[in-house]
């Protein structure tokens, strides 16, 4: 049997704070009806004083662990996937390692905004493949309400903040990530983006300069996004083998219900295998995949050796898929 980076435990932790399409009413100038029929967030998670990106990350790590048996000590690689990290230097990743006392870990982060944890998820794979003894920490963390612009109802009513992280490790039985395919396209980067702190940013010495804050160009995205995680799908599934009924589920980036549906419907798939959770989260970008796949596994709707797809899509553009046998 063919060796594999299989995913060994999942965890997941959202802030306790909820911020409801009501709420939002009261902020910016939009409705419940509005949000739920354009994109099906009824609420998000928001965080509060002191809960960081990297505190939220920690977080997801310590359930991982504790649902894997281990101890941090035992994580030699932590990778984080942010866009929203509390500093640029640090990584969140070393936050998160000084946090959980994972002293053994070679710790860094990863940048592919909504696909960074499928990114993740492929670097860590390649280190177990060449190593199988390595114990590999991938979380998707972020506080986009720290990122999005509060008096823009275009993009303040769509994001939430969350982390979600698996623990991975090898296997001989099977199981573990099948095949896997990331693409990136760095020309539409325009369509959604933030700016950055950077020395280059001219705003940064405009005295009216208010934060880097996302900018989207919401139909554009809607279209590539659906398109792209289709041909990603086809393109993993092609490449394994595998027909999309022998998918037991589909765990899709959690931007729009709109999004999700149609990409659904384009595939063909069952409704009932397309793991939905975006009406409680909202987009948590890097964090929807783990959050979704956590909560997956914890209320039992995966069974060792079903198949699991895992696709993604964000600013970049990055996109991919991920093909997972369960362990
Ligand atoms: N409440 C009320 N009205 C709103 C609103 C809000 N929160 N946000 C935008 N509107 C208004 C717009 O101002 C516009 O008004 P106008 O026609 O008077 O100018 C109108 O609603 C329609 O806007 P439009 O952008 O055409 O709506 P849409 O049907 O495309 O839906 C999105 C907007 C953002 C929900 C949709 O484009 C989308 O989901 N895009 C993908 C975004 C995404 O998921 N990005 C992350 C991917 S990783």
């Amino acid at each position: 049997m063919s060796r594999r980076a299989s995913i060994l435990a999942t965890g997941s932790h959202v802030p306790a704070r909820i911020l409801s399409n009501e709420d939002l009413e009261k902020i910016v100038d939009t409705s419940d009806e509005w949000i739920v029929s354009r994109t099906g967030i009824k609420t998000r998670h928001i965080s509060g004083p002191g809960e960081y990106t990297s505190v939220l990350a920690s977080r997801a790590a310590a359930n991982t662990l504790a649902a894997a048996g281990l101890a941090a000590t035992e994580i030699d690689i932590l990778i984080v996937a942010t866009v929203s990290a509390e500093m640029t230097m640090p990584s969140c990743a070393c936050l998160v390692q000084k946090e959980l006392g994972a002293i053994k870990a070679f710790a860094f982060d990863i940048n592919a905004a909504c696909s960074g944890f499928i990114y993740g998820l492929s670097v860590a794979e390649k280190y177990i493949l060449a190593n199988p003894q390595l114990k590999v920490m991938v979380i998707g963390a972020e506080t986009l309400s720290t990122r999005v612009n509060w008096q823009d109802r275009n993009t303040c009513v769509l994001f939430g903040d969350a982390a979600g992280a698996v623990l991975l490790g090898s296997s001989d039985q099977g199981d573990g990530i099948v095949a896997e395919k990331l693409f990136s396209d760095g020309t539409l980067y325009n369509l959604l983006y933030m700016d950055g702190a950077q020395s280059l940013n001219p705003a940064l010495r405009n005295e009216e300069f208010e934060g880097s804050l996302i900018k989207m160009v919401g139909r554009d995205v809607f279209k590539y996004a659906v398109n792209a995680m289709e041909n990603a799908v086809r393109a993993v599934l092609a490449q394994a083998g595998v027909a999309i009924d022998e998918v037991r589920l589909v765990v899709p980036h959690q931007a729009n219900i709109r999004i999700i549906n149609k990409l659904t419907q384009k595939l063909g798939v069952d409704p009932e295998k397309v793991y939905i959770n975006v009406t409680k989260y909202g987009n948590t970008s890097a964090a929807t995949i783990p959050l979704a796949l956590d909560e997956a596994n914890r209320e039992g709707r995966l069974q060792s050796g079903d198949y699991v797809i895992l696709c993604a899509f964000g600013g970049g553009f990055t996109w991919g898929a991920t093909l997972i046998k369960w362990q």
